[in-house]
């Protein structure tokens, strides 16, 4: 029935020569494009299309498979990108893993469902993004979320929460494996944190993430599949007819020429699944919910950008925005690997996070002073690594908030998680607010989907201190009481690599020769004012444009010191209320056309 009145309506666009036409087109079937598509289409006279190269994948044992989430990445449902040579890592290209499918990167994520803490969010408006803070987005990561509240048997595995936190009617299913781990690990690990000074957190969740403690996940626990953004937000109502998903790749906005002092969208172009290209039309809005690597490379390849990268990919020039793919930031990632002593059989859903204080003590007063001083080097070097394209001005700017947040608002600065498989048990660590900031650009005019990706991982003095620190917390962890007895050898990096007593520039070694990313990637089309490097306002409209928006994590401006599904999920929920709002208040950019039907 369904497909009939595709043909039908399709057929009849097609004969009648009229372009295939929608009041609101996305670009991107990904995490927050699901979320704005589903709102959008909740009004039955809104006709929206959502473009998107992958799969419908909803039964790919590789996406449902719980035990497989963030381990084994399967090369269909992956762009599998690389990074730009990082001179300061060994010359290392590093892989960057991003979802290609109806559902996007949730496809194939860690599945962590952490939302960072409170002073990560209000400093969004602490720069400028006024109505944006962890209060106004509080009501949205509950709007979005549908926690499974833990069994007795979870309880006692050591899974906690505070219901406050959390929703009970969203359409994101988050919760834990009924296989979690009910040995002694929990309790050792707990133990162990305490004893090094981090203690129990009952809810990562609740806007501070520091201490130790059990983190949901993106996951069904009775179906006990991955909750991805498509089993979410897309599955239970993609017979709506009034939304249609079209398999095709956007390589450019399209924009009306006869128009005045604003870019106005005409729609996209895009190439379908036999490599033809076509155009498509937005009677209201164009929506770009393509992520941190692909948003503005689209912009960039639209004429929207800093005019000397565009320029140098032979595109002329229509809107000049210079923050374009500037202030990518993302967090550098390793894993210790030991020998277990004792197999673990079930999931160990456990984090521990710690502050600037945790790791450097009582130094922690003579180190706020020294980086204070040394922002300023720090935004003229990495300014100089984006070609002078955010001036050390602009950067200081910003990594002055940064700064505030980590040594007077205390949050977290490294998260470590515990992980077994097998006889291996192991935990990762990162650091969650590097200074080293990158860029992603338009790497040739033809191929937005090839973006030239620099993360710049490790090139402040501070972010490898930080990395250190946390390096040596998670080797402490393994060798205090009570974990210690869980492990016996050190396997990778291994004791040669990494001696107990092993100095900084042994640890700054092994750091860049192993460094990977966490693809918490965010940023490069950035909320924030123009004057910062912005390319988004705090409607998520760009600049200089009508009727064009970003919708995902690459406008989420600062790092938050978690995992950044849960805040993409929460933002694009707002964004779907502001879009809306606009539409109910005749605030329409475009036409006054009543909305098409079809
Ligand atoms: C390996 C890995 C593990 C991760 N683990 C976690 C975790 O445990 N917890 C967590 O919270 N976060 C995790 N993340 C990050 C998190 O999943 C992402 O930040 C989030 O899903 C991004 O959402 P998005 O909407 O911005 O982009 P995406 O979900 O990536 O959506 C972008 C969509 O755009 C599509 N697209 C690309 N190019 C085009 C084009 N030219 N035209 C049309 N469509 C296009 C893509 O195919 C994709 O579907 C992980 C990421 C990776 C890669
Ligand atoms: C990235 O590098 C890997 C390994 O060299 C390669 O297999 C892959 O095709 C590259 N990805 C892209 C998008 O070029
Ligand atoms: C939330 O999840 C539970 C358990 O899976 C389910 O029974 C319930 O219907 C869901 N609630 C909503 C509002 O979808
Ligand atoms: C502990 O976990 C195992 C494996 O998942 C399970 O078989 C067992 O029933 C659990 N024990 C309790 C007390 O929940
Ligand atoms: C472009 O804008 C002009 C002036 O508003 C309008 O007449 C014309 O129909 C528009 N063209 C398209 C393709 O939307
Ligand atoms: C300040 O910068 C200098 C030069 O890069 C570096 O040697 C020093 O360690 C930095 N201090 C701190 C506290 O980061
Ligand atoms: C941060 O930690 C310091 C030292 O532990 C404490 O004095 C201060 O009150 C804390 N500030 C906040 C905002 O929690
Ligand atoms: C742990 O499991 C592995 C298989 O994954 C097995 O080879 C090994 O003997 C087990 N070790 C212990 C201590 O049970
Ligand atoms: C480790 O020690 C704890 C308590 O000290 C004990 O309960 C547990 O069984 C031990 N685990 C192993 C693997 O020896
Ligand atoms: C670390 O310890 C080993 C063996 O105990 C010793 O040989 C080495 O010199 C020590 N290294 C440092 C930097 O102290």
């Amino acid at each position: 029935m369904k497909t009939l009145y595709w043909l039908l309506t399709t057929c009849v666009l097609r004969t009648v020569c009229q372009p295939l036409a929608f009041d609101y087109l996305v670009a991107g079937g990904g995490t927050a494009g699901l979320v704005i598509a589903n709102r959008l289409s909740e009004d039955p006279g809104i006709t929206v299309a959502v473009i998107e190269p992958g799969d419908d994948v909803r039964d790919d044992p590789m996406v449902l498979d719980v035990d497989l989430a963030g381990v084994t990445f399967s090369p269909s449902l992956d762009w599998n990108y690389n990074s730009t040579v990082q001179p300061q890592l060994d010359d290392r290209i590093l892989p960057y893993h991003s979802g290609k499918a109806i559902g996007g990167t949730t496809v194939i994520n860690g599945m962590y469902y952490i939302r960072g803490d409170r002073a990560n969010f209000d400093a969004w408006e602490k720069l400028g993004d006024s109505g944006w803070n962890w209060d106004t987005l509080f009501p949205y990561f509950i709007r979005s979320e549908n926690f499974t509240i833990p069994s007795s048997a979870q309880l006692d595995a050591g899974m906690t929460y505070i219901p406050h936190y959390h929703g009970r009617d969203g359409h994101l299913k988050t919760g834990n494996p009924y296989q979690v781990e009910n040995g002694s690990f929990h309790s050792s690990a707990r133990e162990t944190c305490e004893n090094l000074g981090i203690t129990l957190n009952r809810d990562l969740n609740s806007g501070e993430t520091r201490g130790y403690g059990a983190y949901p996940q993106t996951l069904d626990r009775d179906a006990n599949v991955r909750e991805s953004a498509a089993r979410a937000y897309y599955e239970p109502i993609d017979s709506r007819p009034n939304l249609r998903v079209i398999k095709g790749t956007v390589k450019r906005i399209t924009f009306n020429d006869s128009v005045g002092s604003e870019l106005v969208a005409t729609g996209f172009e895009y190439t379908d699944d036999r490599g033809n290209l076509v155009s498509v039309t937005a009677e209201r809005e164009v929506i770009l919910s393509t992520g941190t690597l692909v948003s503005p490379v689209i912009l960039e390849s639209s004429g929207i950008g800093n005019p000397r990268v565009l320029a140098r990919n032979g595109i002329q020039t229509k809107l000049a925005l210079s923050g374009v793919g500037e202030g990518f930031q993302d967090q550098p990632l390793w894993t210790l690997l030991f020998q277990a002593s004792t197999n673990i059989s079930g999931h160990i859903p456990f984090a521990a996070f710690a502050t600037a204080q945790d790791l450097f003590g009582t130094k922690i007063g003579s180190i706020a002073a020294a980086t204070s001083r040394n922002l300023t080097s720090w935004s003229q070097a990495v300014s100089q690594r984006l070609n002078g394209d955010l001036s050390p001005r602009v950067l200081e700017a910003r990594f002055r908030v940064q700064h505030d947040m980590i040594f007077n608002k205390n949050v977290s600065v490294t998260e470590l998680e515990f992980f077994s498989v097998g006889s291996i048990i192991g935990i990762v660590f990162s650091p969650t607010l590097p200074f080293s900031w990158g860029s992603i650009h338009l790497d040739s005019p033809v191929a937005v989907n090839n973006p030239a990706i620099d993360p710049n991982f490790l090139s402040i003095d501070f972010d490898i201190q930080t990395a250190i620190g946390a390096g040596r917390l998670a080797r402490k962890i393994w060798s205090t009481k009570p974990l210690s007895n869980f492990t016996s050898a050190f396997l990778v990096p291994g004791d040669a690599a990494l001696p107990k007593n092993a100095t900084d520039a042994e640890w700054t070694d092994v750091l860049k020769s192993s460094c990977g990313s966490a693809y918490h990637g965010i940023g490069t089309c950035a909320m924030l004012p123009k004057e910062l490097g912005g390319v988004v306002d705090p409607t998520l409209k760009v600049y200089g444009t009508a009727n064009v928006r970003v919708v995902d994590a690459s406008v989420i401006p600062v790092l938050m010191s978690g995992h950044p599904s849960a805040a993409v999920y929460a933002l694009a929920e707002k964004a779907a209320k502001l879009i809306k709002k606009s539409l109910a208040t005749g605030i329409c950019p475009v036409s006054s056309t009543p909305l098409s039907r079809f």
